[in-house]
């Protein structure tokens, strides 16, 4: 059951105790679903997930508290970076570190020998995501123009790497609208 108001825990440490990350596995599909209309206005469907899922290098986990699943991520497995093809977590447990647990269980699948950066896009539109990668140390590398095909709207594409930024496979002069990102989400 997915729950739409915030959660009553007065202690949110604790409350992310309780919480464990695990594969997504076909039965999480409805509650995966509740999330993903709630969290997107162009939202998969659940064969969009199924689809992607059966493809042999595409991976989904799910955070789970107290069997209830609080987010979710999905992700594929490039041969030299890992890439995020969808990722929410339920309205009411926002801000709450679940999408951070998220992201660290991503990155501690990175290796160094191997794949050393998680790459991704996020709408131009969505400055509460944009935010959120940036706090998790994620830089904007480029501006993919009209990239989504439902509105037609631009795309960050971003990129992390814990082992620092002069890995980053995409890393490249910033354009001026990207320098100027950095500077506007600063300011707001
Ligand atoms: C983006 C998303 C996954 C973040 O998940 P989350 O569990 O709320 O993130 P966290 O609680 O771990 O946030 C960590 C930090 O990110 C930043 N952050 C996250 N959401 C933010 C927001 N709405 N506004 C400003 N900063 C935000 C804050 O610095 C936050 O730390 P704080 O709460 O101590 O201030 C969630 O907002 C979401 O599901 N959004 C809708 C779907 C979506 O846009 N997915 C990404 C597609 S690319």
């Amino acid at each position: 059951m997915v729950t739409t108001g915030k959660t009553t825990s007065s202690n949110p440490s604790a409350w992310l105790c309780d919480m464990q990350i695990r594969w997504m596995i076909r039965r999480d599909m409805p509650e995966v679903l509740e999330i993903e209309k709630k969290s997107f206005e162009y939202s998969w469907s659940e064969e969009d997930f199924l689809n992607c899922l059966r493809q042999r290098n595409c991976i989904g986990m799910v955070a789970e508290h107290h069997e209830q699943i609080v987010g979710y991520m999905v992700y594929e497995l490039l041969k030299d970076q890992l890439h995020i093809l969808n990722f929410a977590v339920a309205p009411g447990h926002r801000r709450q570190g679940v999408g951070t647990r998220l992201m660290d269980k991503l990155v501690g699948k990175l290796a160094m020998q191997r794949r050393q950066e998680i790459t991704f896009e996020v709408r131009e539109t969505n400055l509460a995501a944009q935010l959120f990668f940036k706090s998790r140390g994620c830089q904007a590398v480029d501006v993919l123009r009209g990239h989504y095909v439902d509105t037609d709207e631009d795309a960050y594409q971003m990129a992390y790497s814990p082992f620092g930024s002069d890995v980053l496979r995409m890393d490249r002069e910033k354009k001026n609208r990207l320098a100027d990102w950095d500077d506007d989400r600063a300011a707001a």
